[in-house]
């Protein structure tokens, strides 16, 4: 094993270790926003080289189970914006926000953006743990392979608005999050009508917001 597969190898317990640890108490994100950060900014010239094929075909599958196509939608921890491009093309009207807190992701983002989607996308360096956007501010947001901050998540999504979370190697993935703990950490927050997908090796989870949450 090169240093690099090492590296790699570090790296994905880094960021299951770093998932479990927030997921349970986001107060440590404090201790693990640095490292995090400065992995996905190296990461970030050979993300795309790392994402199979299929990486996103399971939020495909929950997006097209949608009630409805949001106005609006986020894609938290976009890194090189391929999750937010899919968002774009399968929602034609939409306005799509990407955005990472590694400075180098969202750089890359906005390099690669398609001409033909550019005038409705924009990426933003943001954290999860407190985002710049006011309370139900889109009706769709997504995570592909990102940690989760369900207080943030809870309060920009419009009442109404749904929730994607996406695993693109299902239980394998480094930065992944069970169903159940999905559902308990949810339905406190205003949040039904789950759903789970499976494409491929990953898995997806589809949560509405309640209209009056
Ligand atoms: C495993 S990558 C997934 C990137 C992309 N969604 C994909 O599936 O190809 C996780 C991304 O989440 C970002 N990230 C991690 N914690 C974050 C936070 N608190 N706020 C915003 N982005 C975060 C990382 O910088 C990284 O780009």
């Amino acid at each position: 094993m090169n240093l690099r597969d090492l590296e790699t190898q570090f790296g994905r317990k880094f960021a299951r270790l770093a998932t479990n640890a927030v997921v349970r108490s986001p107060v440590l994100w404090r201790a693990f926003r640095g490292p995090i950060r400065r992995q996905f900014d190296r990461l970030a010239p050979r993300w795309d080289e790392l994402r199979a094929d299929e990486a996103f075909a399971p939020l495909e599958e929950a997006l097209a189970a949608l009630p409805e196509p949001p106005r609006r939608a986020l894609d938290l921890g976009t890194g090189t914006g391929l999750a937010a491009f899919a968002l774009a093309r399968r929602f034609p009207q939409a306005e799509v926000v990407g955005a990472d807190v590694a400075e180098q992701m969202v750089e890359l983002a906005r390099r690669n953006t398609p001409p033909e989607l550019a005038d409705r996308m924009r990426f933003e360096p943001a954290d999860a743990a407190e985002l710049p956007y006011e309370d139900g501010s889109f009706e769709l947001v997504t995570l592909a392979n990102m940690i989760p901050f369900f207080d943030e998540l809870a309060r920009v999504t419009a009442p109404g608005g749904s929730v994607v979370f996406s695993f693109s190697s299902g239980s394998d993935t480094p930065i992944w999050v069970p169903s159940e703990r999905l559902r308990a950490e949810l339905a406190p927050r205003g949040f039904a009508d789950f759903a789970d997908f499976q494409a491929g090796a990953g898995t997806a989870f589809l949560a509405r917001k309640g209209a009056g949450s």
